[in-house]
């Protein structure tokens, strides 16, 4: 993740050029099989188009689908109402999947059969992060995966306990916009649950005044 020293992560008045550079170049320096976001992050990658959805009735059942494709990356997509389109089922050099639950109708798993996208489902109305990670791995051979944001699905996972590591790069700027998405978004008002910790992997100066940090999460301890 790229954040402000308050843990912002929208760009809009931070002033930088290049500013992809800051996430994307560090990113690439951490393998994975598969990059995985949120449904409002994936809506940058995903088609602008207005797809009508057919209205003929649909002999397609609520089942998992693997397409017949060359890759071995994977561009994962948090989407459980199936709210986003493709033109392709390519996200640059990568195959996407998207990670549904049952609400979909079957019109919109049309939309992705004819777009030969891959899907899978992780639950009746409400996604079960575990099975996410065991069918990514299961039907895609996916053994490491990078969660790159936005806060809603970091927080997702961190609340699941799904988290091994944490990277940020930390902008040397405040934002403090009130109600913008922090880097992890997980519950409203205290009292729920202890916040997670980090252990400190490595941290290194980058850009002349920004910091790359590396953490390793804390398993079983909340408390120092
Ligand atoms: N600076 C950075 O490093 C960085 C990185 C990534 C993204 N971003 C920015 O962050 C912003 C988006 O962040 P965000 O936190 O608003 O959105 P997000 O995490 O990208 O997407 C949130 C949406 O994903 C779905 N979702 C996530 N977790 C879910 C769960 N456990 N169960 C069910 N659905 C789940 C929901 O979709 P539905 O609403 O359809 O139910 C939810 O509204 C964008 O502006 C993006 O550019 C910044």
């Amino acid at each position: 993740m790229f954040g402000s020293v308050d843990g912002r992560i929208i760009q809009t008045i931070w002033g930088l050029k290049d500013h992809h550079k800051y996430f994307e170049e560090p990113a690439a320096k951490i393998k994975a099989d598969a990059w995985l976001v949120g449904r409002v992050t994936m809506q940058e990658f995903c088609s602008k188009k207005k797809f009508k959805l057919s209205g003929k009735k649909s002999t397609l059942s609520k089942r998992d689908f693997v397409a017949l494709q060359p890759v071995k990356k994977f561009a994962v997509v948090i989407d459980p109402k199936g709210k986003c389109f493709w033109d392709s089922n390519m996200v640059s050099s990568e195959h996407v999947i998207e990670v549904l639950t049952e609400q979909v109708s079957k019109p919109y798993l049309e939309h992705l059969r004819a777009k030969n996208v891959s899907y899978l489902f992780a639950g009746k109305k409400v996604l079960d992060l575990n099975l996410v990670l065991d069918k990514l791995n299961r039907l895609f051979g996916i053994k490491r995966v990078r969660i790159d944001g936005g806060g809603h699905v970091n927080g997702s996972f961190l609340k699941a306990g799904l988290i091994d590591e944490f990277s940020l790069v930390l902008a040397p700027l405040a934002d403090g916009t009130i109600g913008a998405p922090t880097v992890f978004e997980v519950d409203q008002g205290y009292g729920k649950r202890l916040a997670t910790h980090f252990n400190l992997l490595s941290a290194k100066r980058m850009y002349k005044d920004f910091l790359w940090i590396r953490y390793k999460t804390v398993r079983g301890k909340t408390i120092r």
